[in-house]
């Protein structure tokens, strides 16, 4: 039976030590963080706990360093992001269960929140062999004591079977925070019952290998699923189409023809592509019809038949579902077809989810109000692996034990 946050709140955890599993793997410009979304989202658990007069250990990875110590994968600037937000003092451990990690869990008095150094400094959390991830899991139990918990609100990691995700959650008691639960039950309403529909499911990003797992999944749920990003030129190429220097997997044309076979109309590519004489934002650009892609050129953002058509869609949509941008949307001449579809979906009445990664990132980026989509997940690789059915080791840990 999963127990939760609340659970451990009413069980009382004034002076009680909790290790907390947050995703606070933020995309950073220097030691800038460019989007704080994840640090917002980690944040009710952490107070709750603070303000109940728990010691907070909070531990959590960046990017992905190779089992080493990185400054530049250091937590540092998301500890005082963390500080900032929560009005107190993040304290940083120059370690993971190290001798600086010990003296600040010592040293934390009750309602006091402590950060350790990026866990994936240390090469047995990401390790594939199990008892080396149970002896660092025994070691970050070891750190925070006796009568400690552990609250899993990491939803972004959930699908890692990593020592600080899963294995931990087998040496302490175990608790699903409040953003975990969240997630859970919009990613739930997507994949089973009934839904409100049309349901539309927008995907972009590169690569079909991708999300095709998700595409598989999805498809016979679905009444309209619409491609656009480097994904969609796949998908044109299947079609017989030449993509000129567009992104293109070869080797996925086949999978491609056999999906647009079997989905008869639900199945909606771009009209129109921006393309490009070069990958730079300085480029030439024009717009071409999606079955003339000049030869050399290269595609980058869906055109402005794509998002109207896409927007008719989006507009009679109750349901939507969105994950991938349409183009490159981080340089602006190909931004056009993120914004314009993310814009559809946030003026459509749907129950709207934004899967997280570089969806979420778009939707603040090009400065779109948060608030007019459902959910904006915090969880890429996470949400795709819910819709596609997987077990999650993150959750499955939870529920067993
Ligand atoms: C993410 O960014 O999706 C999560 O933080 C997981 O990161 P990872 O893909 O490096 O495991």
């Amino acid at each position: 039976m999963l127990k939760t946050l609340d659970d451990l709140l009413q069980e009382g955890v004034s002076g009680r030590t909790v290790l907390v599993r947050a995703d606070l793997n933020v995309p950073l410009d220097g030691d800038k963080i460019t989007d704080d979304g994840r640090v917002r989202a980690a944040l009710p658990g952490i107070a709750k706990l603070a303000e109940a007069g728990a010691r907070v250990v909070v531990t959590a990875h960046l990017g992905r360093p190779k089992g080493k110590p990185d400054p530049a994968f250091s937590l540092a600037p998301v500890a005082a992001r963390l500080g900032e937000l929560l009005g107190k003092d993040v304290r940083l451990a120059a370690d993971v269960v190290g001798e600086s990690a010990k003296a600040t869990v010592a040293g934390l008095a009750d309602g006091q929140v402590a950060l350790l150094e990026n866990v994936r400094f240390d090469p047995r959390e990401t390790s594939k062999d199990d008892a080396e991830r149970g002896e660092f899991a025994r070691e970050l139990a070891a750190l925070v004591g006796a009568g400690a918990a552990f609250v899993s609100d990491g939803f972004g990691v959930v699908h890692r079977k990593q020592a600080s995700v899963y294995d931990v959650a087998r040496e302490l008691p175990a608790y699903a925070g409040g953003l975990v639960l969240s997630e859970v039950e919009v990613l739930r309403k997507l994949t089973e019952g009934e839904v409100e529909r049309p349901y539309v499911v927008v995907l972009g990003g590169s690569k079909v290998s991708d999300k095709l797992a998700v595409i598989e999944a999805l498809l016979p749920r679905v009444d309209k699923l619409l491609v656009g990003g480097g994904m969609c030129f796949t998908f044109l190429a299947a079609q017989g189409h030449a993509v000129g220097g567009s992104l293109l997997e070869e080797d996925m044309i086949d999978t491609c023809k056999r999906l647009l076979a079997d989905a008869g109309d639900k199945l909606v590519l771009p009209q129109d592509v921006v393309v490009a004489d070069k990958f730079a934002a300085d480029a030439n650009t024009q717009t071409v019809a999606a079955d003339s892609i000049p030869e050399s050129w290269l595609g980058l953002d869906v055109g402005p038949q794509t998002v109207a058509a896409f927007g008719q869609v989006l507009a009679e949509a109750r349901t939507v579902f969105w994950n991938g941008p349409m183009g490159v949307f981080e340089m602006a001449p190909f931004a056009a077809g993120t914004r314009g579809v993310a814009e559809a979906i946030g003026k459509s009445e749907a129950f709207s989810v934004v899967g997280g990664g570089d969806s979420a990132a778009a939707v603040r980026q090009l400065g779109l109000a948060e608030e007019s989509f459902s959910h904006i997940s915090t969880g890429g690789g996470a949400s795709l692996e819910f819709l596609e059915g997987k077990t999650l080791p993150g959750i499955d840990v939870l529920e067993r034990s």
